[in-house]
């Protein structure tokens, strides 16, 4: 850092803290609620500024900032360092922590082991889980038993892309769709606190709707749910390529970056950067001395 942190800054500080319930009303009174994944300090405070119900410290971090290929590689303390950081930047909305692939899937003893070091060391609100299969559900209901709220998430569920065929929208067979519709109530009747619904027809979404009783959140899933999530860096094009059909972009900070960064380098080169206004002053009086005692 070249000067002092800036307080944290933004329309949020002084709005109430989210909590679940509040969510359930939102939900109740058709309130669109607003999700957006944050990894650090500066996209919680964005996220923050903006007054977003809930923050998801999103395994997609994995690609986002730490440059994986895939979500599969990120670690348990990798995302502890991303949740941490990002609760650093959140006072009002609810943060929720993806489990990393690995974290949770061989007992549910291990994934309440997990879930409770998001919450205790990091500062987690709650915890997202993949899948609606018989394994995710029981880790879920762990999780829940120990205390812990628990976000479920199903339609396509990037973990476990390869089984699924790819990076594809899920739910577009009777048979799919069937599956995804048994998932989001098994996670429901686990007491899962919320759903993120991933590439799912808006249709299936529609129709499954009224038999939910907790908030979904969509991604690709249409305008029926009761919010939507986006990730931070597809909404506003920190990264280059077009991204899913679900991604709509705010702006585009990768070429800004890019050109601020080429700007500041090509002004190095050619020594336009640093300025006299960029520098320091020393009175010449002290300067004398100084330069007098080098010399000795
Ligand atoms: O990791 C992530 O960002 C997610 C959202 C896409 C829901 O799981």
């Amino acid at each position: 850092m070249s000067s002092k942190p800036a307080p944290p800054t933004g329309a949020s500080s002084a709005r109430p803290v989210m909590s679940i319930p509040h969510l359930l009303s939102l939900k109740h009174s058709r309130t669109p609620i607003v999700m957006v994944t944050a990894y650090d300090y500066p996209s919680a405070r964005a996220a923050e500024a903006a007054a977003v119900d809930i923050v998801l410290v999103g395994d997609s971090g994995a690609m986002t900032v730490l440059g994986y290929p895939s979500t599969v590689a990120v670690g348990i303390e990798e995302m502890l360092m991303l949740t941490a950081a990002t609760r650093r930047g959140t006072t009002s909305a609810l943060l929720v922590a993806d489990l990393p692939f690995g974290s949770y899937e061989v007992s549910d003893q291990q994934a309440v082991a997990t879930a409770i070091r998001f919450v205790k060391e990091a500062g987690a609100d709650a915890v997202k889980l993949e899948g609606g299969g018989s394994m995710s559900v029981h880790r879920a209901a762990a999780i829940v038993a120990a205390g812990v709220p628990v976000m479920g998430h199903v339609g396509l569920t990037p973990q476990t892309a390869t089984a699924l065929g790819g990076y594809k929208a899920q739910g577009r067979s009777a048979d799919s769709a069937i599956s995804i519709a048994r998932g989001a109530f098994a996670l429901q009747e686990a007491a899962c606190f919320s759903l993120v619904f991933e590439a799912v027809p808006n249709a299936v979404t529609a129709a499954l709707m009224p038999r939910i009783s907790i908030p979904v959140i969509g991604i690709g899933a249409g305008p029926d749910a009761d919010g939507q999530v986006l990730v931070f860096h597809d909404l506003l094009g920190i990264r280059a390529g077009q991204g899913a059909r679900f991604v709509k972009r705010y702006a585009d900070l990768q070429d800004a970056m890019n050109a601020g960064v080429a700007a500041y380098a090509a002004d190095v080169r050619d020594g336009t950067y640093p300025a006299a206004e960029h520098g320091y002053s020393i009175d010449p009086i002290e300067l004398a001395r100084f330069t007098k005692t080098l010399a000795e």
